[in-house]
């Protein structure tokens, strides 16, 4: 199998060994959330015919599929800038291809759709802050963040290097999930110092629960409606009120129900 990921792009030989580290700190933070193997979702992997490092990022993708006895059809994958060549290879592999951003018409939009609805390792490598913002923004809830490993840069720190307004106007959900995040870090790697680097297994451990967050990431989604249309209110309020006591009943209802009724989808 990484004869056949390589010898397309004519990467240095892979040594298993070395990737042995990544692979215990991954399986062991997978074990915290499903016994069972997990489909895995990869996005922004990059061209792996064209890039060393996405190159070096799918040898470990099949790599962890062996180990962990995940099946490649299991295996789901989208970039934007996948080749030709790139999607033979993953059809090689039996591995997926998303054929579409699922976000609509825009191929680069980042407000893609991919909802966790099975227990799933997601791979995203070095991906744009916005991406990981908006996976979470599509996956929040308890019971799909509870489902998911998110592997990819390590959250915190875009919340430790950037102004806390640019947080809280771009990447509202991310602000508020990164510090109930538990993150294990892969280590340093001398042979792919680039294709790894700052890149952690982040899970949303049993106890973190994100009731607390909810109400104000529905505030800052009702400060960022505030200047839509107003519609036409038959008790005179203004548009503002009405989706601020509508925001506030779901924050409501979101925390007691997954105060209550952990294991529920509340989206
Ligand atoms: C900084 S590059 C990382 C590439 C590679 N994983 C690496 O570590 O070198 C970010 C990648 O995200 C991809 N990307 C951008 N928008 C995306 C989207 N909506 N869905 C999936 N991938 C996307 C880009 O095409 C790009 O390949």
């Amino acid at each position: 199998m990484f004869t056949s990921v390589l010898a397309r792009s004519a990467q240095k030989p892979l040594s298993l060994l070395t990737l042995e580290p990544f692979l215990d700190i991954l399986k062991g933070a997978w074990s915290v959330i499903s016994p069972e193997p997990p489909a895995i979702l990869c996005l922004g992997l990059g061209s792996p015919t064209m890039s060393p490092n996405s190159n070096i990022q799918l040898a470990f993708l099949v790599e962890m599929c062996r180990d962990l006895k995940i099946e490649h059809d299991n295996v789901s994958l989208y970039d934007p800038v996948f080749t030709a060549e790139d999607t033979a290879l993953f059809e090689d592999l039996h591995m997926r291809v998303l054929t579409e951003n699922r976000a609509g018409p825009r191929a680069f939009s980042r407000n893609a759709q991919h909802p966790v609805d099975v227990p799933t390792m997601c791979l995203m490598p070095h991906c744009d802050m916005e991406l990981y913002e908006n996976f979470l923004k599509v996956n929040w809830s308890q019971e799909r963040l509870s489902k998911a490993l998110l592997v990819g840069n390590r959250l915190g720190e875009y919340v430790d290097s950037n102004p806390n307004h640019k947080l809280k106007t771009r990447v509202p959900y991310l602000l508020k999930l990164a510090p109930l995040l538990e993150c294990r870090p892969l280590p340093p790697s001398s042979a792919w110092p680039t294709a790894f680097n700052n890149t952690c297994a982040q899970f949303l451990p049993p106890n973190a629960f994100l009731a607390e967050a909810n109400s104000e990431v529905a505030q800052h989604e009702l400060n960022m409606s505030d200047a839509a249309v107003t519609p036409n209110d038959p008790k005179g309020r203004s548009g503002s009120e009405m989706r601020q006591n509508e925001t506030l009943r779901i924050a409501q209802v979101k925390g007691s129900h997954q105060n209550n009724c952990d294991g529920m989808d509340d989206t």
